[in-house]
């Protein structure tokens, strides 16, 4: 979506804030613009609709020099994408950029209307423009002026300013949009993610909610919410390495799996308001579209399937919506039967798999036809990817780069992007139980912090990983929307360890796989505690009756304790809905530790591929 760059320094900046511009690029946009104070001491701006290359053209042909500048790539939200409405919005001697959205912006308008102001856009970011030049009347110093300005915002913003009156400084605020400031040598930098800065800077410093930051070349300051002065932490990345090294972990996949809390925290930034979810987190169309949805089809592979299979429970459970899910290498043969409005979502954590892509392909050859689909959505881990430029809408999972094979932080990431879809077509067409959206919301904020507390069970379950060391078949179980988790769990056992395991709903496990439970097949459940679990429990006593060992994960309200064969390991209680996500997180764990006590390849297991481009 929206990208922020901007810069303060001694030497000419423009060129820097298109390489900013470019880097964030993947994240979609349709319009792209730059401010620069001049070396002639004015403030001068050129936007352009389209690819950043447009814009890099027309400065090619009228270069803007100067030490101080801001930038924006913009995702129409209010009024079309083109030259009028794309950042940065002027008003007197002010530049502004932003990425959010202003809520009371039509309140505000008018009275700024009424106040002598003229528009000259349909965005809602120009009321900041002449809000904020209008308070300069009273209170001259910028930084001052922004803090009153951001009082009066309703809505979510990452916002950065310039004035041709005070040109030594760039203030920002953050809420509910991500910022970071870059720190250089006797110059700074301000970016809405990190990446944007590479080029110049390797330490940063990220903005919390509610700060306000003056950025000069020589300093930083930054305020909190209640306008303390307040020092943020910086953090140092060593060039390029971010993904692409170990750090302290053994294995890329422990790394990606202990990364969870934080990608998980970047997946939901900008996409939530203090009690519900931002619908145009979809695409600027979102809201439209979705108000007519009354079916989803969800087609992925591998682990992103699993994710599908997932959401189709709270699809249905908490939006009514009905939902189908299939693999992509079957779903792309087969003649489907499309039931009216249904949008078809693809999963993928590439966006190149083969089947995936192909399958995409069909639906939108189906939807030129009368009874087709409605629209195309992508929830996926990379914004440059044939899925994402091929699909109507997209949701980016932030979960950074995946160098294991073996999915792990992708998957959560998924998770969370389809409960924000399920929230979001619930919210839109009205279908959710009351209050449910504001609980669900307050309780994923709260999800990174449940995810490290389950994190610190490492050790724990590296122990319970010995049981499995001679074994040569498992068995997963799991009823709800814990079925795909156990699906997950068994897929992650088998890749990384080589270990043949299968993942069954518990209550089918009568109806056949009993036969299988001796002394050496380990059943792994997972045990949330929800109305499914006094049947659950019986089901282990099947296998309990048969001498199979039990390790169950299960809530720490459960009542579930070791016995004879039986070994629990108690889980941080959790609301049910966000239980498969928490739940994942011990069968990641138990895979890679099986797998480090078998001693195979777990990062680049045998014969698997990351990205499956061929069918
Ligand atoms: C398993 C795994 C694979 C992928 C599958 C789809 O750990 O990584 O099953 O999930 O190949 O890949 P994407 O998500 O890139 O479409």
């Amino acid at each position: 979506m929206c990208g922020i760059v901007g810069a303060v320094a001694e030497r000419n900046i423009t060129a820097i804030l298109l390489e900013g511009l470019k880097r964030l690029e993947y994240r979609g946009y349709d319009s792209a613009g730059v401010a620069v104070f001049t070396n002639d001491e004015k403030l001068e701006r050129m936007r352009r609709p389209g690819k950043v290359s447009e814009l890099e053209n027309a400065l090619e042909a009228e270069p803007l020099v100067g030490r101080l500048g801001i930038a924006h790539t913009r995702w129409a939200t209010h009024g079309a994408p083109c030259e009028r409405n794309a950042h940065p919005h002027f008003s007197g001697d002010l530049a502004v950029v932003h990425n959010g959205i202003i809520e009371n912006h039509e309140a505000l308008r008018e009275q700024l209307k009424a106040l002598g102001y003229v528009f000259t856009s349909d965005t809602d970011t120009e009321v900041i423009a002449h809000l904020l030049n209008h308070k300069l009347k009273d209170l001259p110093d910028l930084t001052a002026a922004l803090k009153t300005t951001v009082k009066e915002l309703h809505g979510a913003y990452g916002l950065a300013v310039i004035s041709a009156k005070q040109p030594d400084r760039l203030v920002a605020a953050r809420s509910g949009s991500p910022l970071v400031i870059g720190l250089g040598l006797g110059e700074n930098f301000l970016a809405s993610d990190q990446l944007a800065l590479r080029q110049v800077t390797d330490r940063f410093m990220y903005l919390e909610e509610g700060d306000i930051a003056e950025i000069r070349r020589d300093s930083v300051h930054i305020w909190d919410v209640d306008g303390k002065a307040v020092e943020r932490e910086t953090v140092q990345y060593r060039d390029g390495a971010e993904a692409a090294d170990k750090g302290e972990f053994r294995h890329f996949m422990l790394k990606e799996i202990h990364e969870q809390p934080s990608v998980v925290q970047r997946t939901l930034e900008g996409r939530l308001s203090p009690n519900g979810v931002l619908v145009q987190a979809f695409g600027p169309q979102a809201a439209e579209l979705f108000a007519k949805v009354r079916n989803v089809q969800i087609v992925a592979c591998g682990t992103s399937y699993h994710a599908g299979m997932v959401a189709r429970y709270w699809l249905e459970e908490l939006a009514g919506i009905p939902c189908q899910v299939e693999v992509a290498s079957e779903f792309r043969y087969r003649k489907v039967v499309v039931q009216p409005d249904t949008l078809f979502v693809t999963i993928s954590q590439s966006g190149e798999t083969a089947d995936t892509l192909a399958a995409l392909r069909n639906a939108k050859e189906l939807s030129r036809e009368e009874g087709g689909y409605l629209a195309s959505l992508a929830i996926c881990n990379v914004g440059i990817s044939s899925l994402v430029r091929e699909s109507d809408l997209t949701l980016l999972t932030q979960a950074g780069r995946e160098i294991g094979v073996a999915s792990t932080k992708a998957f959560t990431t998924q998770l969370v992007g389809l409960l924000l879809l399920t929230l979001s077509l619930g919210q839109v067409r009205g279908t959710l139980a009351k209050g449910v959206e504001a609980t669900l919301v307050e309780e994923l904020r709260r999800l990174p912090t449940r995810l490290g507390e389950a994190l610190a069970m490492d050790s724990t379950v590296e122990k319970i990983a010995e049981l499995f060391a001679e074994k040569n078949h498992t068995l997963f179980l799991g009823r709800g929307a814990q079925f795909p988790v156990a699906m997950e769990g068994a897929l992650k056992l088998k890749e990384i360890s080589y270990i043949h395991a299968e993942a069954y709903p518990a209550g089918e496990l009568k109806h056949g796989p009993l036969a299988l439970v001796d002394n050496d097949m380990p059943v792994v459940t997972v045990a949330p505690n929800n109305e499914l679990l006094e049947k659950l429990k019986s089901n282990l006593q099947e296998v309990r009756a048969r001498g199979g060992q039990l390790i169950v994960f299960a809530d720490e309200r459960s009542g579930m304790t070791n016995g004879e064969g039986t070994h629990v390991v108690h889980m941080p209680h959790i609301h049910d809905i966000l239980s498969p996500i928490l739940y994942t997180i011990p069968l990641q764990l138990l895979s890679y530790y099986v797998a480090v006590l078998k001693g195979t390849d777990v990062d680049q297991p045998r014969n698997l591929a990351k990205s499956v481009t061929v069918e």
